[in-house]
């Protein structure tokens, strides 16, 4: 099977020049084209190529990716497809349109290559109709979600037809390079997630506004408590687009069949179309459920009232039914004696029976359902984890007691759960009620699979080390957002010592949280900074300084694998390691400055040993002291995997894995690959400038206080790093060694930590979560 190298995305609106980027960011060479123009005939496409430069989020992950992309349009380059492997079309949702199109494209595509389409209503059976036998081989639908670079999911939907290599050369570019994880889905209105999840917006729409709940209150209820982010349902509707809202409706119910339940809910409410014609089509309007009023002196936020459409001051409150959630689960919060507990039990009674109605029209298994979900929709847990979490028996109790219909599949499951685990596998229940393994795609590591079925080799409150196979342990961080403890270090330490005596040949770290580490627990350095603990902080950095060198200095190769943000001190840790690989969507930052300190755990030594590495690196001791300067004195946090290579926090030979999922797999290959004939790193020796270097820091740090980009206290953070990574009072021409770099660290970091400012912008960090700029 051919590998996907040319990729043709026809449509260049919000999707297609979404899918086009992401194409681009897999490496392929992409013709992004649309109608022609009057005048430029190319200027859609080329407006989509300048929007994709200022999207938020980016939509690259690195801006030269744009260089990828060829702009064009249809009536003048459509030939080029004939040099094309796959032919995606993102074209507005008309299905003559499509066809039409479909036709011209069959008779100028090369032979071998693959169509699909990236509908969301239209079935695949009336997309093709009529067309000729070879292009219906050739085609399916690939259903992406919106931002296509981080929503991981895609649905694919094929025909009776569609021969298995079209299938498997879309599977294996869209998994591997594009990062997708693929859930196939049965060709039905809606196909899993949008046939779900716009019942479930619906119901909670409709609910509220018949019974009274307001929006605040609703979102409280049916956010975290249920696992669903805690946008909630009106927050989330202000974020998609409120006029999106009657269109997805109406499209799905002239789709479904006359007796689905969907019908029952109704259209979008009177208030919502008051909102759309009024400009209240949600944060890209001037507000949704949601408004930011602007017109006093502080910007205030305000909330809809759902029976007058009026707006008063958002109270942030937290329903009692919430509070009941978080401490006795979901069934608490579905019991309990108010108006929110019957709101949120009838939002999910309907949309939980709805789902489990709907298998296996829509797709094959549960699992595909809860897949989709939770990828599509971003739900912690899926619709028949969610049945599990409130018991099988007890759910269809409860329908029953309030004369409801029972889905076929609860009757199938006599009270048993969806899922179980049956000797270390993960099992899910089929449509005859006996259970089978949920199976992984071919390659996929999980360490959710292997904590199935077996036992941690060494744990504490903070960390775990797991054996992952073959001779690899991986270390697993498990504390809030993994923010690194004293517990965290010590458990470094321990795996240090524990790969060889478990007979193991690497270490991999790893987690999967949705951060591999958002850096030192800074909680600590407040109450120590309070109570005037000094040598607390002397400590905890001589702690983590021994571990992480402990990591560097290990008999045995060390690879970081991280995902999601790795900041502060989870960004040390993994320069300590022999090799990194990333998921692309990692943000690596030593951001120590934003809280008025430096790095103090071997980060400054690290950046400059990197630096001194690199191979396209001016000669002499100040490129690399500059360039480390630069990244930690502004706090730089790579925007991908691919940018953390530019700010020097990857090295050449470090990998970037696509697909989350394969990260571990890829991680423990490497380590292996390392393992072979493993000789630890030599000890690093520097030549830093000393003085000389350090006043010329100095003098750049001046000049942007007085341009006014930095304050008088990132001055001074700013010269405590230059201190550090000019050596000190060095001379460049004596040898300097890590471990004098790191004394230089922590005497910065205690000096930082003692000035009121310093303890400012951490209890600042702690309070907000964002950095304060004194
Ligand atoms: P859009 O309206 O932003 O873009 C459609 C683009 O297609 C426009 O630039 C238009 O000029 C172009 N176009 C129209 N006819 C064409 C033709 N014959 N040849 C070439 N270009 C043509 O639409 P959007 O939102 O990007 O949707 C595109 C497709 O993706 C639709 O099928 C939609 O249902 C589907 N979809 C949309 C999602 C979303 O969140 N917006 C999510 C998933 C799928």
């Amino acid at each position: 099977m051919e590998e996907i190298r040319k990729v043709c995305v026809i449509g260049a609106g919000v999707m297609g020049a979404g899918i086009a980027a992401q194409a681009a960011n897999a490496g392929a060479e992409v013709l992004l084209l649309d109608v022609p123009a009057e005048g430029d005939r190319n200027a859609i496409a080329k407006g989509a190529l300048q929007r994709l430069r200022k999207t938020e989020p980016a939509a690259l992950m690195h801006p030269r990716n744009l260089e990828r992309i060829e702009p064009g349009n249809i009536d003048d380059h459509l030939p080029k497809i004939a040099g094309f492997d796959w032919i995606i079309e993102a074209v507005v949702e008309l299905l003559d349109v499509k066809r039409d199109l479909y036709a011209r494209i069959e008779g100028l595509r090369g032979p071998g290559s693959v169509v699909s389409s990236n509908t969301s209503t239209l079935p695949l059976a009336d997309l093709t109709e009529g067309l000729p036998k070879s292009f219906r081989r050739a085609f399916l639908i690939t259903h992406f979600f919106n931002p296509p670079r981080y929503m991981r999911l895609l649905e694919i939907v094929t025909g009776p037809e569609t021969a298995s290599e079209t299938v498997e050369r879309v599977r294996a570019f869209a998994d591997r390079s594009m990062g997708k994880n693929i859930v196939a889905a049965k060709d039905t209105p809606g196909f899993i997630a949008n046939r779900i999840g716009t019942f479930w917006l619906q119901a909670a729409v409709t609910e509220a506004v018949h019974r009274g709940i307001g929006v605040e209150e609703a979102d409280a209820v049916l956010g975290r408590p249920v696992g669903i982010p805690k946008t909630g349902v009106f927050g989330l509707l202000d974020l998609v687009g409120l006029d999106l809202m009657p269109h997805i409706l109406d499209s799905l119910s002239a789709a479904l069949p006359i007796g689905d339940a969907f019908h029952a809910l109704g259209g979008a409410p009177e208030l919502l179309h008051r909102m759309i014609l009024d400009g209240y089509t949600g944060r890209k309007g001037k507000g949704g459920f949601y408004r930011l009023n602007r017109e006093g002196e502080t910007p205030v936020k305000e909330v809809i009232d759902l029976a007058t459409g009026a707006y008063s001051p958002a109270r942030r409150p937290k329903p009692g039914a919430a509070k009941v959630a978080c401490r006795g689960g979901l069934r608490a919060l579905v019991e309990h004696q108010s108006a929110e507990g019957r709101y949120a039990w009838a939002v999910l009674s309907s949309t939980l029976g709805y789902a489990a109605s709907l298998v296996p029209e829509i797709a094959e298994d549960i699992e595909a359902v809860d897949h989709a979900m939770r990828l599509g929709y971003n739900w912690k847990h899926g619709p028949f984890e969610l049945l599990d979490r409130l018991g099988t028996r007890w759910f269809e109790g409860r329908l029953r007691e309030q004369g409801g219909e029972v889905p076929r599949l609860l009757d199938v499951a006599r009270g048993r759960p969806f899922y179980r685990t049956h000797r270390g596998r993960l099992q899910q229940m089929g449509l005859d009620g006996t259970y089978r393994d949920v199976e992984r795609p071919e390659g996929v590591l999980l360490l959710e699979d292997v904590k199935r079925r077996s036992r941690p080799l060494a744990s504490n409150r903070a960390a775990s080390l797991w054996d992952v196979g073959d001779g690899v342990a991986c270390l697993e961080f498990h504390t809030k957002m993994n923010a690194l403890d004293p517990f965290s270090l010590s458990m470094i330490e321990r795996s240090v010592a524990a790969v060889p005596r478990h007979g193991l040949t690497a270490l991999v770290l790893y987690n999967e949280g949705s951060n591999f580490s958002a850096g030192a627990n800074i909680a600590m350095l407040l109450v120590t900074g309070k109570l005037r603990l000094w040598p607390a902080i002397d400590w905890i950095l001589r702690k983590g300084q021994r571990a992480f060198a402990r990591l560097r200095e290990a008999p045995f190769p060390v690879v970081g694998a991280p995902s999601g943000m790795a900041l502060g001190g989870g960004c040390e840790v993994l320069l300590h390691c022999d090799a990194i690989v990333a998921h692309a969507e990692t943000y690596m930052g030593l951001v120590e400055a934003g809280v008025g300190i430096v790095p103090g755990w071997g980060g400054c030594a690290s950046m400059l040993e990197r630096g001194a590495e690199a191979p396209d690196q001016p000669k002499g001791p100040m490129p690399p002291v500059m360039k480390a300067f630069e990244t930690i004195a502004m706090a730089s946090v790579s925007r991908s995997a691919d940018q953390a290579r530019g700010l020097g926090f990857l090295r050449s030979g470090d990998d970037v894995v696509m697909n989350r999922d394969r990260l571990l797999a890829a991680a423990k290959e490497k380590a292996l690959d390392l393992a072979r004939d493993y000789q630890p790193p030599a000890p690093a020796e520097f030549r830093l400038p000393g003085p000389s270097g350090r006043a010329a820091l100095d003098l750049a740090v001046g000049d942007f206080v007085r341009k006014g980009v930095a304050t008088d206290h990132d001055a001074t953070v700013a010269r405590a790093l230059a201190r550090v990574l000019t050596g000190g009072d060095t001379d460049v021409m004596d040898a300097m060694s890590a471990d004098q770099v790191r004394d230089l660290e922590r005497a910065a970091l205690i000096d930082l930590a003692r000035t009121p400012e310093t303890q400012a912008r951490v209890a600042h960090m702690l309070k907000t979560g964002k950095p304060l700029r004194n």
